[in-house]
């Protein structure tokens, strides 16, 4: 009987010209995953699920909503799909989990079985998947017979990107993107402005981009007088906007735009003095050349207020799945506010006393702003001098680990991004010969295993994210960027996908898998940092 329905079905089979799963040889490679999952069992030298096929799905699969969106996930991480089979060796089940990002996986040589608490889960499934590929003992691509159950303990796992001090083109932002969704980091953090340049078309300000987006040269990131002669142009366009965000969220990135509210206003102001203290002494904006903090910010005017209404109007439409909008708040200094006459006035106008209230409204008047368009307000942790910021208001905590115990013993969700850290911008010693690749000083030595080891704990559950800050002004192009990003991006995602869970993988295990990775990096044509900190691709500038 048993034989007769084999029989039958290999005639069905062939009939259709369908062949199903057939198994791989036997595998006796351990895929090397960053993050690590927190569960992880594997039938060592059994066979797997051979790959050479592609994934087929079958009909009711490709026809269900949960189907379709886990085809699409797999094909964002490179798999190749079959959809529309009679027969099919893919099946996705709702899983009972609290956390939405949480996923299963079963593979057998027979079939590829996904379990989700939530559509949010399949990125991170697929991308484990993904990073399992091995070769069986013929050779061929296959998944190794396992199990996985995993989940992350963080919600916004990021990198910020600076496009501000040094342009970041859309094909390179999006290459960036899904070496980012590779480590199941999920948040863009995307700078749009800083004194140095307005990145983003806002379309009642044409000024902004045709004005503020232009420089006639750079400083030198360590002497600063020294300037490169070479002019800036650049901007995103809001279509470049659009397939940015529709490319990011295609892999399951959500992208959170920041403009700059009062401060690092340079550029927006050079391109609407009206934005600017214009009475007070010396008022002359330019976008700017040199790197560091400077005096223009924003004046408290009706000008200024309707900009910012404006504004985080335009960036809530390019925006529409960033539930959080960050409007910086960081490094404003008080002097023209102290020498303006106008701001002085606002100042009495409101009974305050001290120019630090001037921020305070700012940051009060950008949370109702965000309120009214349905957003959350996410700013650096500097908008906590605003007494009364509102519950629900995020912290991104980047002067120090205290700051954001501070934000979190308010009441405040955080964002960790501590400098000591996480500023990628920093060295990661060891340097190579070509000063090009050295990061700024101050601190020194952040490397993977720095960032593994940094104690990052809170108590209290306010902790919701971990990134790290890739600022951009010692970054002039992408063979400095990856260097600085990979593989420190590495530990950042293992980082934040455990947080201070104690099964937290020891750093030695970190290292050996990360070396597996290089092939990875290779593929994407990373100019990377290997371990004895030479850059992979080019030596020199
Ligand atoms: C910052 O580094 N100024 C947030």
């Amino acid at each position: 009987m048993h034989q007769l329905l084999l029989r039958f079905s290999l005639l069905a089979l062939l009939a259709t010209g369908i062949v199903s799963a057939q198994p791989s040889q036997p595998i006796s490679e351990q895929p090397a995953l960053i993050p690590l999952p927190l569960q992880y069992e594997q039938q060592m030298n059994q066979p797997g699920f051979l790959l050479t096929g592609g994934i087929k799905a079958d009909t009711a699969t490709s026809h269900s909503e949960l189907g379709r969106a886990a085809i699409r996930a797999l094909m964002a991480a490179g798999f190749e799909m079959h959809p529309e089979e009679t027969e099919g060796n893919l099946r996705v089940v709702p899983i009972n989990h609290i956390n939405p990002e949480a996923y299963s996986l079963k593979i057998t040589p027979q079939e590829i079985l996904i379990g989700i608490a939530g559509p949010q889960a399949l990125p991170a499934a697929a991308q484990t998947l993904a990073q399992a590929v091995v070769h069986d003992s013929a050779g061929q691509p296959a998944l190794p017979a396992m199990h996985v159950d995993d989940y992350p303990a963080l919600q916004h796992r990021g990198i910020m990107l600076d496009p501000s001090r040094h342009p970041i083109s859309v094909k390179d932002t999006k290459r960036l993107l899904s070496l980012m969704a590779r480590y199941k980091l999920n948040r863009l953090h995307w700078h749009l402005c800083d004194d140095q340049g307005w990145r983003i078309e806002i379309k009642k300000y044409p000024r902004l981009t045709a004005i503020g987006s232009k420089r006639p040269e750079s400083s030198d990131w360590v002497n600063q007088k020294q300037k490169d002669g070479k002019p800036v142009e650049f901007f995103y366009t809001q279509n470049d906007i659009r397939e940015v965000v529709e490319y990011a969220h295609s892999l399951g990135i959500t992208i959170i735009p920041e403009i700059e509210i009062p401060g690092h206003a340079c550029a927006a102001v050079a391109a609407y003095p009206e934005l600017g203290n214009q009475d007070s002494p010396g008022f002359a904006p330019r976008v700017e050349t040199g790197w560091g903090v400077f005096t223009h910010v924003m004046a408290p005017c009706d000008f200024t207020f309707r900009f910012i209404e404006d504004v985080l109007a335009e960036v809530c439409e390019l925006f529409p799945r960033a539930p959080y909008i960050h409007i910086g708040g960081d490094e404003v200094p008080h002097d023209q506010w102290k020498s303006s006459p106008a701001a002085q006035a606002f100042m009495k106008q409101h009974a305050y006393t001290h120019e630090s209230q001037i921020q305070d409204h700012f940051t009060h008047f950008c949370a109702q702003v965000l309120r009214k368009l349905g957003r959350r307000m996410v700013g650096w942790d500097e908008i906590m001098s605003a007494p009364q910021l509102p519950q629900d208001a995020i912290v991104m905590a980047w002067r120090s680990m205290g700051h954001a115990r501070i934000a979190a013993s308010r009441g405040h969700q955080v964002i960790l991004c501590p400098i000591q850290s996480f500023y990628f911008n920093f060295s990661q010693g060891n340097d190579p010969a070509d000063s090009f690749y050295t990061g700024l000083s101050g601190f020194d030595n952040i490397n993977w295993q720095h960032i593994l080891a940094f104690d990052t704990r809170i108590n209290g559950g306010k902790v919701i994210g971990m990134q790290a800050n890739l600022w951009s002004e010692c970054i002039p192009c992408m063979r400095k960027l990856e260097y600085m990003l990979v593989p420190r991006i590495c530990a950042l995602a293992e980082k934040a996908w455990y947080y201070h869970s104690s099964s937290a993988p020891a750093a030695e295990h970190f290292g050996q898998r990360l070396q597996a990775h290089y092939p990875y990096f290779d593929s994407l044509q990373l100019n990377f940092r290997q371990e004895d900190g030479t850059p992979r691709l080019y030596t020199a500038r």
